[in-house]
């Protein structure tokens, strides 16, 4: 009799080239787990059918969310974890035992962790510029602010949607601001813009930059990223880009699906060595 197998999947609009099919074979294979893992090509009206139809199936478990779903996701979850409530989006979407759909945000998580464990880079007290306002900054505000940095600064060219994410944390020392009204130098900066897809750089002070600030791009590319090019060139004494933030945020969803966190490092070393062409 064949063993009955898992089965999980990504949806997303485009989805082909996504590389969770081949992280979570990668996860699966390193702790002996059988499960099954593709990408699926979800029209952009269709998000809701495709949902309830692949839990519609026994045995399928679980749905990483990607772009532009991550919204809806976070709307047909009947259980949202806090830190998801907060980012307004899910990237994680599992039935449980009850038949619950519960959805999670594993994003922010998977940035904290790349920076925090993997670069050695220390959130806690530290001085934290955001650049951006959208969908992914929203997604990741949560977690870094449980690190507790000393000041939490959301940079935007649409001020009002800074002010708006800012205003998600009352309790908090989170402020917002435009790029050109920015002083001083920060710790750490994390460009959540999606200014580098076009080849573009958010329109930032050379000033927000010092010898020992660590930028971090949320986006990767083979080569370093146009924002990370420029950080270096004003001196920035680290740059990461947002490739082990992808495969951190993958472990996070392995871990609240199969009871087990994977081990990173190997496949983000194998993902790096692909990406630069070895
Ligand atoms: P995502 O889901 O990737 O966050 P989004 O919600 O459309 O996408 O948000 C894109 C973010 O990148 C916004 O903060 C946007 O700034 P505005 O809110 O002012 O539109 C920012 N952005 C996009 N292109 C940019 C550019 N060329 N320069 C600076 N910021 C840019």
């Amino acid at each position: 009799m064949a063993i009955p197998v898992d089965h999980y999947a990504v949806m997303g609009n485009p989805i082909e080239h996504s590389k969770s099919p081949r992280i979570h074979a990668m996860f699966a294979e390193s702790v002996g787990h059988r499960l099954s893992y593709n990408a699926q090509l979800v029209p952009v009206d269709d998000f809701e059918e495709a949902v309830k139809r692949f839990f519609d199936n026994g045995g399928y478990l679980g749905l990483s969310v990607t772009v532009p779903f991550k919204e809806q996701a976070w709307q047909l979850s009947t259980v949202r974890t806090g830190r998801a409530e907060k980012a307004g989006a899910v990237n994680t979407l599992w039935m449980d035992e009850q038949s619950t759909l519960n959805g999670d945000n594993t994003d922010g998580l998977g940035l904290v962790r790349d920076l925090t464990v993997n670069n050695s880079v220390s959130i806690k007290g530290a001085k934290v510029l955001v650049l951006g306002a959208g969908g992914a900054v929203r997604g990741v505000l949560e977690p870094i602010l449980a690190q507790e940095p000393s000041e939490l600064v959301i940079a935007n060219r649409t001020v009002s949607k800074a002010e708006t994410l800012a205003g998600l944390f009352p309790e908090q020392p989170v402020k917002a601001s435009g790029f050109s009204e920015l002083e001083g130098s920060f710790d750490i900066i994390i460009n959540g813009t999606s200014a580098s897809l076009h080849g573009d750089l958010p329109p930032v002070p050379a000033t927000v930059i010092a010898a020992s600030t660590c930028c971090y791009d949320m986006m990767y590319s083979a080569s370093n990223t146009v924002f990370n090019r420029w950080a270096l060139g004003q001196g920035a004494g680290a740059v990461i880009d947002g490739l082990g933030m992808l495969v951190e945020q993958a472990a996070e969803q392995f871990a609240i699906w199969r009871g087990v966190r994977p081990e990173t490092i190997p496949v983000l070393e194998m993902l790096r060595n692909e990406l630069s062409g070895g």
